[in-house]
């Protein structure tokens, strides 16, 4: 199942977190420890409803994956590119838990994020991800990307190279 975070979350969800900093990906992106939890899912409800978006940020959503009563991984949506998304973030981003991995749970979580955007008007997303993210740039894949014809790769600061496809929403 694939849906919002609730307040039952809190443990798993900040478990998860941690379980994900070795590999530099937030699974909470913006979270501190010194945050109230249901006013932080109360902020990412509001990201996605539009009703409060961070300076610099675009209208966003939150979804996580449940199996077995475990959450297992999230991706984010962003409904719109601002100038850095449409260059280097694009408009989703996923990352699982290490002991969940390969088995198929970033490509659903990104067929997921696909449909979220198709329903909210958007033909055609942008996915990004490290030259060297074998595990990411094949769920890109198996989600039917095309690299960008134009601008197959951009340099980001500080000499990372990240590779850029577009996905049709329309299946
Ligand atoms: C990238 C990541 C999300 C993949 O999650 P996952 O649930 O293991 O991926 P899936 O099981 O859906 O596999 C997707 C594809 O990747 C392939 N794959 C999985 N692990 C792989 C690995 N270590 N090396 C190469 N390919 C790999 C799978 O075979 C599958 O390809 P296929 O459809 O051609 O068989 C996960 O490794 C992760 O969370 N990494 C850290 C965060 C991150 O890098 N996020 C992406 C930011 S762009």
């Amino acid at each position: 199942m694939i849906r919002e975070l609730v307040p039952d979350d809190e443990r798993q969800a900040i478990a998860a977190h941690h379980d994900l900093l070795d590999d530099d990906f937030d699974f909470l992106p913006t979270w501190s420890a010194r945050q109230n939890w249901e006013a932080y899912i109360e902020r990412m409800a509001e990201g996605r409803s539009g009703e409060f978006v961070p300076e610099g940020w675009v209208r966003s959503g939150l979804f996580v994956a449940e199996l077995d009563g475990q959450l297992v991984g999230r991706v984010s949506v962003r409904y719109e590119l601002n100038d850095y998304l449409s260059e280097v973030g694009g408009h989703l981003g996923y990352g699982v838990v290490p002991k969940f991995r390969g088995q198929g749970i970033a490509t659903q979580l990104c067929r997921f994020a696909l449909a979220e955007l198709g329903s909210h008007g958007v033909d055609s997303a942008l996915v990004t991800c490290d030259k060297q993210n074998a595990a990411s740039r094949a769920t890109i894949i198996a989600c039917g990307g095309q690299i960008d014809q134009n601008r197959p790769s951009v340099e980001e600061n500080g000499g990372n190279t990240k590779l850029r496809y577009w996905i049709s929403t329309r299946g």
